[in-house]
């Protein structure tokens, strides 16, 4: 008989990706296919040509980029001498998750569709293409998609005789069991955040517990966003990294939530255990000490302060015994039940955590080896790192905003990791946090004489300061920076920096005060980077047209990447003369030859 395996491999960022990756393993094992779940970049891709059936599933990140967990793949699939035929027994299907107000809405899953046609796989069905925008969510795209991809599937590998579909009615087993451990074993808690010795470069699986410097608000207490210089101590890591690099920071729940969540699951915080697979092969969750204790799974490892998924939903109503929860749990589970659970669940941004208390009956009775399956590990967050080794030698510094916005729910929401940097105190003793630097995607140029325009409102700043810092101590003028905060008085952080380089003559700098302005009846002047761009189009066309000036943007992706967009095409036009479309090709190609980058997050 056939072998039923199912490979499904994915790229994922932010985690969605790997949930529908996850819902796609929990799906096939109901049809009794052998399947591994995997991320790209954990895949050995040479064995891609023994593979006879695979699901993609990809997100695309910000410019169109792959997720971290498959570049390597990425670049392998590429290369130029891989053979035409090479996978011609590999029936696939992509799925791709996007957000079509970016640009190259869903590039990764096109182009992977594409290429693996044309290394010879026999595609089951269009790539799907999910979009975050859609009312419904991506699962819009994804629910009727899988639905006609299982009737392929089980097409070509009908089910064994005697086998049906197992029901949505039963509960599959968990990915691990846990095993708790006798009273008096050796304590294991902390050894994650113990300083590490030195060994391999740190990564996503040996961060770096860096030492907390300083941290510094550096907006006045009257304004209402809080903003903070943080300084890690990264001496002794080995960690090396330029300006345009971002640092990842793995952040952990606060301690009042991991005791809630405790109190609401019944579980004991110093019980300790170890986890076993249920199925051999299947790896154990890196990260986390074995044995561990349930404090540390619910501090370091589980994010309850996400929002929760429709997997999870479905999983939860499972272990109800209460009616009138479990049928609302389903209705959640459900295709139909969608745009309920959008507005129950990502309208307000509830947590986890919340949700949970929602379905006391059901969160007592959950069994804790299903802890793993049910709630998402938490991810790490980057941040543009805002200070060259060559200014601070074995340190690194960020930017960053303290996150905290109203929703329709009574309490505030906070961001999981600013709200924990912020809280730390590098005064109460040794305070550490686990890190690691990734290559970001903005490069400066290396001949010394090519200027560079930044604009970057608010934290955009933060890679231009580390710019800026590396440029100035190699001696490099040609530094120009467009800088928007809303009061002079209240945002401009790092104001006294900047003013000193001016005065050295290595900064030429242009600040836009959205609202410093006079207000002229009820409409509020306000003056963005844009406006100072066209204010002063004739420096910018000069360094563009006569010194080969590179341009970056980075900061908040909603209107401002447009409008500066805009702005670049009119002094191009304006200054150079180029028509409107002339402008905007003139744009891309620079953008092309990355004399345009950008970096810009929401
Ligand atoms: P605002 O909050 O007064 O609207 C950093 O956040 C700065 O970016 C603030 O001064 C903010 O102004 C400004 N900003 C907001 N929207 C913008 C846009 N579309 N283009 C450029 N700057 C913008």
């Amino acid at each position: 008989m056939v072998e039923r395996k199912l490979l499904v491999l994915f790229g994922s960022q932010t985690g969605t990706a790997q949930d529908t990756a996850e819902r796609i393993g929990r799906e096939a094992k109901r049809r009794h296919f052998q399947c591994r779940v995997e991320a790209l970049d954990s895949y050995d891709v040479a064995n891609l040509i023994n593979e006879l059936l695979v699901v993609f599933v990809c997100a695309t990140t910000g410019q169109g980029d792959p997720p971290d967990n498959m570049k390597m793949f990425w670049r392998f699939l590429f290369r130029k001498n891989l053979p035409p035929g090479s996978l011609c027994q590999l029936d696939y299907a992509v799925l791709g998750l996007g957000d079509s107000s970016y640009p190259k809405f869903n590039f990764v899953a096109k182009k992977l569709h594409k290429r693996v046609l044309q290394l010879g796989g026999n595609p089951l069905l269009p790539a799907a293409l999910g979009d975050d925008q859609h009312d419904l969510g991506p699962d819009a795209v994804v629910d009727p998609w899988l639905l006609a991809l299982w009737d392929k599937i089980l097409a070509l590998y009908p089910l064994p005789p005697g086998l049906e579909i197992i029901s949505p009615d039963v509960r599959l087993p968990p990915k691990y069991t846990l095993h708790y451990l006798a009273e008096d074993s050796p304590h294991p808690d902390g050894g994650l955040l113990q300083p590490t010795a030195p060994r391999a470069v740190p990564s996503e699986l040996h961060p770096f517990a860096a030492q907390l410097v300083s941290n510094q608000r550096v907006t006045a207490e009257s304004h209402f966003q809080d903003v903070r210089l943080i300084e890690f101590d990264i001496t002794g890591s080995g960690i090396t990294f330029s300006a345009g690099d971002v640092v990842m920071i793995q952040p952990q729940n606060c301690p009042e939530d991991v005791q809630q969540f405790c109190q609401l699951l019944r579980l004991d915080p110093d019980r300790r255990f170890v986890l076993k697979p249920t199925e051999p092969g299947t790896s154990l969750p890196a990260l986390l000490p074995q044995p561990c204790t349930i404090r540390h799974l619910v501090m370091h490892y589980l994010d309850i302060s996400c929002v929760p998924r429709r997997s999870f939903f479905e999983l939860l109503s499972y272990f109800s015994t209460n009616e009138l929860e479990r049928e609302k749990l389903q209705e959640f589970s459900s295709a139909q039940g969608q745009e309920e659970l959008y507005s129950y669940c990502n309208r307000p941004r509830r947590t986890t955590l919340e949700a949970l208390w929602d379905f006391p009956h059901t969160t007592c009775a959950i069994p804790p080896e299903y802890l793993l399956d049910l709630i998402p590990r938490i991810r790490p967050r980057a941040f543009s790192i805002a200070s060259s080794v060559l200014a601070h030698p074995d340190r690194i510094q960020i930017l960053m905003a303290v996150v905290r916005y109203k929703t329709r729910l009574s309490k505030p929401r906070h961001g999981l990791c600013s709200t924990w940097l912020a809280s730390l105190n590098p005064e109460q003793g040794d305070v550490r946090v686990p890190l690691w630097v990734k290559k970001g995607g903005m490069k400066f140029p290396t001949d010394p004489d090519t200027p560079v325009i930044m604009i970057g409102p608010g934290t955009g700043v933060a890679p231009f300061r580390a710019a800026i810092q590396e440029r100035v101590a190699q001696g490099r003028r040609g530094n120009c920076l467009f800088f928007g905060c809303r009061q002079k008085s209240k945002d401009f952080y790092c104001q006294a920096e900047w003013e000193e380089l001016v005065t050295k003559g290595f900064l030429t700098l242009f600040t836009a005060f959205s609202r410093d302005q006079r207000r002229v009846s009820l409409q509020e002047e306000k003056v963005y980077v844009q406006h100072r761009i066209q204010e002063n189009r004739r420096l910018v066309w000069e360094l563009l047209s006569s010194r080969n000036a590179h341009v970056y943007l980075a900061g908040n992706a909603k209107q401002m990447p447009a409008a500066v967009a805009e702005a670049l095409q009119l002094v191009l036009q304006l200054e150079g003369g180029l028509s409107p479309s002339e402008a905007e090709e003139h744009l891309t190609a620079l953008e092309r030859s990355q004399r345009f980058q950008s970096e810009t997050w929401s």
